[in-house]
């Protein structure tokens, strides 16, 4: 089963045409990070813009890449929720106008369930079910993979993701937008032990996390240092902010597969990328003999083939959806609501 997949929920318009879930036949990623970046974050009326000049090229070149024309397809998949609602109508009415015009079946997918869905691409063995750490620009969970398309939040941030922590940290230090990415880079040979920074935790509640007070403390770290004249070093302070999410992430994660019982771990979303937290999930799992599964770097970040994946598995599942379908800018992962 071939599905053109389409996604637009924040800066990246991208394409691709994946098969049976698992196979990419092209995946085209059209990145508007250079348009951003002078503004030290994503301006939604720009990415609207940017992806409504975007789609139509980038969605004949995912055609063209995989040598299918809409006859060979048997759905058109698109990411409808969560984002920047401005971005993701692109995204959807695109997807709407060709389902009327190829009368293939409109696929709702869930941005989040997609992200998780880039670990079948890139571990063809995996199934659930299996828990996933879900870490991105907007969303840090803990979730609990039952099936393909049942999912149930077992933690989740209180208020900063752990994405936006790192990229105010990362701002806050000087360093341009993409601010985790450059985090990460910077840090790598950093000492996380040169700063102290505080451990955040949420009392009662063991699977959850709080970022806030951590990117607040990088922050006043920053400011005390100017006042008294004092050079940042930013490598050290990059490495102590990473590892202090990191440390929040793991511990947390652990702790649910514990008491869950599951031997399956999952990475996903843009944070997955870490360098350090990689290293530490994959510690703990070879320590503990679990398996872990993480998406290849490249299917990291946003992206329309894990979104073919998951309208794979929507799909299958008979979540197909009218012409009435409509854009959400946030939609809890384990609720389907249109
Ligand atoms: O999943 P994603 O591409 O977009 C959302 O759905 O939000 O995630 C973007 C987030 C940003 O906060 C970005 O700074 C972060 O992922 N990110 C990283 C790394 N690569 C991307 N954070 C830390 N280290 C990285 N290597
Ligand atoms: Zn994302």
């Amino acid at each position: 089963m071939k599905i053109l997949s389409i996604e637009s929920s924040c800066d990246e318009t991208a394409a691709a045409v994946v098969e049976d879930g698992r196979k990419v036949l092209s995946s085209v990623i059209a990145s508007q990070v250079s348009e951003h970046i002078i503004y030290g974050g994503v301006v939604p009326e720009i990415a609207s813009r940017m992806h409504a000049q975007a789609i139509s090229g980038v969605v004949s070149k995912a055609m063209s890449d995989a040598s299918v024309t809409y006859s060979d397809l048997d759905a058109i998949a698109v990411t409808y929720a969560p984002g920047l609602i401005g971005a993701l109508l692109v995204g959807v009415n695109f997807a709407k106008g060709l389902s009327y015009s190829t009368g293939l079946p409109l696929v709702p997918v869930h941005h989040l369930r997609s992200h998780i869905a880039a670990n079948y691409i890139t571990s063809p063995d995996l199934k659930p079910p299996f828990l996933c750490l879900v870490v991105s620009g907007g969303h840090s969970h803990i979730v609990a993979v039952n099936d393909y398309t049942d999912f149930k939040i077992i933690g989740r941030t209180k208020d900063d993701a752990a994405g936006e922590c790192m990229d105010k940290a990362a701002r806050a230090m000087g360093l341009p937008y993409p601010g985790g990415v450059n985090l990460d880079k910077i840090s790598v040979d950093g000492n996380p032990d040169a700063y102290k920074l505080p451990h955040p935790h949420v009392d009662g509640c063991e699977y959850d996390f709080s970022f806030s007070g951590l990117k607040t403390a990088v922050v006043n770290v920053i400011h005390n240092a100017k006042q008294k004249g004092i050079e940042i070093n930013v490598p050290d302070l990059g490495a102590a902010c990473i590892e202090t999410v990191a440390d929040c992430l793991v511990k947390n994660t652990v702790k649910a597969a514990e008491e869950y019982g599951f031997d399956k771990i999952a990475l996903a979303g843009g944070v997955s990328a870490n360098s350090r937290l990689r290293k530490r999930m994959n510690d703990i799992c070879a320590e503990k003999g679990w398996q872990l599964y993480m998406p290849d770097l490249s299917l990291c970040g946003d992206n329309a083939a894990m979104v073919g994946a998951q309208g794979y598995y929507e799909f299958k599942n008979g979540n197909i959806a009218g012409l009435e379908l409509n854009a959400y800018a946030t939609m809890p992962i384990d609720e389907i609501n249109r």
